[in-house]
């Protein structure tokens, strides 16, 4: 009950914003400082590496990873040891510490996203993160508002049932 009530308060103080939502989902995309200047378009793309290779729960879990500093170090204890960003991977392996990344993409979190169901369904990677594979530091170029999840949903017939993805 209460859920519904708070769901109901927010729909009509948002009503002007469905104006937002709709038809374009591309909005001017910032880009967030990150402590390394890791770059996609070398990895995913020049060197042909797979997006769950490094981001491996995308098919399996709820929620997308990110890679963990041993991951990085499989390549880099014998690749551009003498790169600076690289040199400062090494110091957080050293250190034991985690590359403290900024995050990118946050959805609100009245929101449930199960991230593994769109990845089994077949939807690439790039259909929700465009030109990721071309990034050097990540951008999100698309803007999840409900608009671009519902006009899916309807075209691929699944639910669009309110508490199919809100708490
Ligand atoms: C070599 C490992 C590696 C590969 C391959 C890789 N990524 Fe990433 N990805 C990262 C790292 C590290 C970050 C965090 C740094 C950043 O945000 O720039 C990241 C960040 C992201 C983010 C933003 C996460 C957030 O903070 O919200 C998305 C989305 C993403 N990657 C998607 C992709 C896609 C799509 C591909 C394939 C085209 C891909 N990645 C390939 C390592 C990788
Ligand atoms: C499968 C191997 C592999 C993995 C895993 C990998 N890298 Fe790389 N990385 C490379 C290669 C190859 C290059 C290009 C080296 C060159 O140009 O000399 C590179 C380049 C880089 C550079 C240097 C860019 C520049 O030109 O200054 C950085 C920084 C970097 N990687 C960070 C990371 C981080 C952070 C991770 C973990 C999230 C990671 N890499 C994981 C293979 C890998
Ligand atoms: C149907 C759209 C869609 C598809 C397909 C999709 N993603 Fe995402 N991705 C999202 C949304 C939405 C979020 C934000 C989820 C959240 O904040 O709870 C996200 C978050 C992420 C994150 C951030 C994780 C974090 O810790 O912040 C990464 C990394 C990512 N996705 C990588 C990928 C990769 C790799 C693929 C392909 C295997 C992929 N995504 C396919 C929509 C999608
Ligand atoms: C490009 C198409 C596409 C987009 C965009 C998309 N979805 Fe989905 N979504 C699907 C498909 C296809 C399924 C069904 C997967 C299955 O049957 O297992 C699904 C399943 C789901 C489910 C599980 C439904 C159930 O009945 O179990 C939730 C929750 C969901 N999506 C939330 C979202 C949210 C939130 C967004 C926006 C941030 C979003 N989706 C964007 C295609 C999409
Ligand atoms: C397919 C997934 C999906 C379905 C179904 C869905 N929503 Fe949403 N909704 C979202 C996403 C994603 C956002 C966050 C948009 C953003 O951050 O701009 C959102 C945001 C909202 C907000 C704005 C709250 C805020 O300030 O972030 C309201 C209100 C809302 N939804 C109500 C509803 C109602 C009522 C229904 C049923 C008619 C519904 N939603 C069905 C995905 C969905």
């Amino acid at each position: 009950m209460t859920r519904k009530r708070t769901l109901a308060t927010l729909a009509i103080t948002l009503l002007p914003l469905g104006l937002l939502l709709a038809p374009g989902y591309a909005f001017a995309a910032e880009t967030i400082p990150q402590p390394i200047q890791f770059s996609h378009k070398i990895h995913a793309t020049d060197y042909k590496m797979s997006c769950r290779f490094c981001h491996s729960s995308t098919n399996k879990s709820q929620f997308a990873n990110l890679p963990s500093v041993e991951k990085c170090m499989m390549c880099h204890r014998s690749i551009a040891t003498d790169k600076p960003e690289v040199i400062k991977v090494a110091q957080y392996w050293t250190g034991k510490k985690p590359i403290p990344w900024n995050k990118v993409i946050d959805l609100p979190n009245h929101v449930y996203f199960p991230h593994k169901k769109m990845v089994n369904a077949g939807i690439a990677c790039l259909t929700c993160h465009p030109g990721m594979d071309q990034a050097g530091t990540a951008v999100q170029k698309l803007e999840f508002g409900m608009g671009f999840c519902m006009d899916c949903h309807r075209k691929k017939k699944v639910s669009i049932d309110c508490w199919t993805c809100h708490y």
